[in-house]
Parts: C-alpha cells; sequence; structure tokens
C-alpha cells in the first residue's frame, strides 16, 4: 500500500494488492486516454451522495458509447468494499472505466468483445488545512484549452493538468479557465464569485462539469435564503469581485484570496464563503456522519 492508495485495489473483478494490479500497454486509456473516471468523497465510511456521483458516471459513459460494466448495485458492493478494506475513515474513491485493450492501436472502438478495464481504489480524503481555510488559497487565470466536452468526467486531462501545472510552478493552488471572456471552472474544481452579497454560478453547459458539491452548494444557498443567480460570468466580473471560491470533492468550498497575484476583495476569506463552508459541514455532519 502507499500512503494515498489502500490495497486492495478492485482491477476487472477482482480485488488485490496494487503491487498486483496490471494493466495492458495496449490499453486504450494509455494510448488515447480513451476512459472516463469519478471522485467520491467518503465521510466516516459513508460514501457521499453515491446515487449522484454515479448517475454522472453513467452520463459521462453515455457521452463517449461506453456501455456501462457493472450495475448500479454491483458499483455500490464494489465501493462498499474498498471503503471497508480501508485504514482511513474519511477517504476519496476513484473509479475509472477504459474503453480495453484490443491487440492493436486503432483509433475507432474495438469489437464488443474486448473487454473494459475497470479499476477502483480507496484513497485518503485530503481536504484543505486548517491554514488554507483560514487564509484561503491563491489562483491564476488561464485560457481555457480544453474540449468542447467539459461536461463529462474523461480521463484525458491534459490541457487541466497543463494548467494547474502552471498555476503549481507559479505558487498558486488553482487554474481558473476562462473561455471567450467567461469563467468556465477551475482546472479540477467548480468556481463561484460573490458580488455585494450576491453569490454568482456559472450555468451548467457543456463547457463545464457538472460539479456534485456545486449542485449541493447551490442546494444550500436555496435552503439558507442566501441570495443566488446562475449565469455567465464575465472575466470582468471575476476581476472585481468580493469573493471567490473553488468547490470540489475534496476541496469542499475553499476561498480563493488572490488572483494572478492580486487580492480578492480585501484580501481574507469572506463571510458568505465562511457561512457556505459551515452550511456544507453542517450537512455532512447532520446527513453523513449520523447517517
Ligand atoms: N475534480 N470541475 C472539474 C474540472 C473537476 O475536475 C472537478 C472535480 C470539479 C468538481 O466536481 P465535484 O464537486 O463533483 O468533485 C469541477 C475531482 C475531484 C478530481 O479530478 O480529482
Amino acid at each position: 500500500m502507499t500512503p494515498y492508495v489502500a490495497d486492495p485495489v478492485y482491477l476487472n473483478g477482482s480485488f488485490l494488492p496494487l503491487a498486483e494490479a496490471g494493466v495492458s500497454p495496449l490499453d486504450r486509456g494509455f494510448l488515447f486516454g480513451d476512459g472516463v473516471y469519478e471522485v467520491i468523497p467518503v465521510y466516516s465510511r459513508r460514501p457521499f451522495r453515491i446515487d449522484e456521483h454515479l448517475g454522472r458516471l453513467q452520463a459521462t459513459l453515455d457521452g463517449v458509447a461506453l456501455p456501462n460494466p457493472l450495475a448500479v448495485d454491483d458499483w455500490k458492493r464494489v465501493i462498499s468494499r474498498l471503503i471497508a478494506a480501508a485504514p482511513w475513515d474519511d477517504q476519496s474513491i476513484y473509479l475509472q472505466i477504459t474503453r480495453g485493450a484490443d491487440d492493436k492501436r486503432d483509433q475507432p472502438f474495438p469489437l464488443a468483445s474486448i473487454p473494459p478495464t475497470v479499476f477502483g481504489f480507496a484513497g485518503p480524503l485530503i481536504t484543505p488545512s486548517a491554514e488554507q481555510r483560514a487564509r484561503g488559497v491563491a489562483a491564476i487565470s488561464v485560457a481555457d484549452q480544453r474540449w468542447a466536452r467539459c461536461d463529462l468526467k474523461v480521463i484525458s486531462l491534459l490541457a487541466n493538468v497543463l494548467a494547474r501545472q502552471q498555476a503549481v510552478e507559479q505558487g498558486c493552488a488553482e487554474a481558473l479557465l476562462i473561455r471567450d471572456g467567461y469563467l468556465k471552472e477551475g482546472a479540477a474544481s467548480n468556481i463561484f464569485v460573490v458580488r455585494g452579497g450576491l453569490l454568482l454560478a456559472p450555468p451548467k453547459t457543456r463547457l463545464m462539469l457538472p460539479g456534485i458539491t456545486y449542485d449541493l452548494v447551490i442546494e444550500l444557498a436555496h435552503t439558507y435564503g442566501q441570495p443566488l443567480e446562475i449565469r455567465e460570468i464575465a472575466e470582468t466580473e471575476l476581476r472585481a469581485a468580493d469573493e471567490v471560491w473553488m468547490t470540489s470533492s475534496t476541496k469542499e468550498v475553499l476561498a480563493i484570496t488572490t488572483l494572478d497575484g492580486e487580492p480578492v476583495g480585501d484580501g481574507r476569506p469572506g463571510p458568505i464563503g465562511e457561512r457556505m463552508w459551515q452550511w456544507y459541514q453542517d450537512f455532512k455532519n447532520t446527513v453523513m456522519r449520523k447517517g
């Protein structure tokens, strides 16, 4: 076991140690990035919004014409077994399906008789540190160079990888992706903006991943009466924001307090983001940890 991957992992119907899990170099995930994935947070050994995560996995599989190799109940059984075997109470479950390994390298789909490669593992859930939460994190903005189906959670993430690397090289935690003058999301997160007490969220289009955390944040805004507008956010509005946050299964709700070296608002995590983080924790602790 590595500190980040629990044994056993799941591979093609078997549970086995990571060191014994192997796939062919002809796997289409390896050759073409031809596959999909999902990341599911686990709190107190309970998977968070599992039906929503498995629903998004199905939507992505449909979007790339890859048959789902497992029924929902079978996915749940795999996930339960990974959770039970892992040493941590809070975890992150990674699932990946590729279009399998043919006996050649050829772009069109292989014969239906070629089985997909199905992989899953549990890792520890690494949420932001107390210091990151207290100070917020820095981000850069970059041009969104991804393809036109960013609503699909596919493993071909090169544009995201390059954007994120650029951020890291500048000492930043995230890269905000701007397309045609509008904020879409982060390289691995959704982005919310606050202006004058109003919470702004970019709409779900083909140019943004429909985040499970994004949906919960919007639900919580409705529940607690936080004014919210779902609409395109111009880059100029992003730069004039009082607060900017990133949301994801692992980052939860995290303030971005510096953008391209300039302070966001007063340069500290803002009150609406703080409230949203608390609502998120309350939701987690009541709905999740107490069952
Ligand atoms: N990333 N947008 C992108 C591009 C993402 O990669 C992610 C998640 C999100 C947030 O989605 P959710 O709230 O469902 O986690 C938005 C995962 C965590 C990852 O790639 O590791």
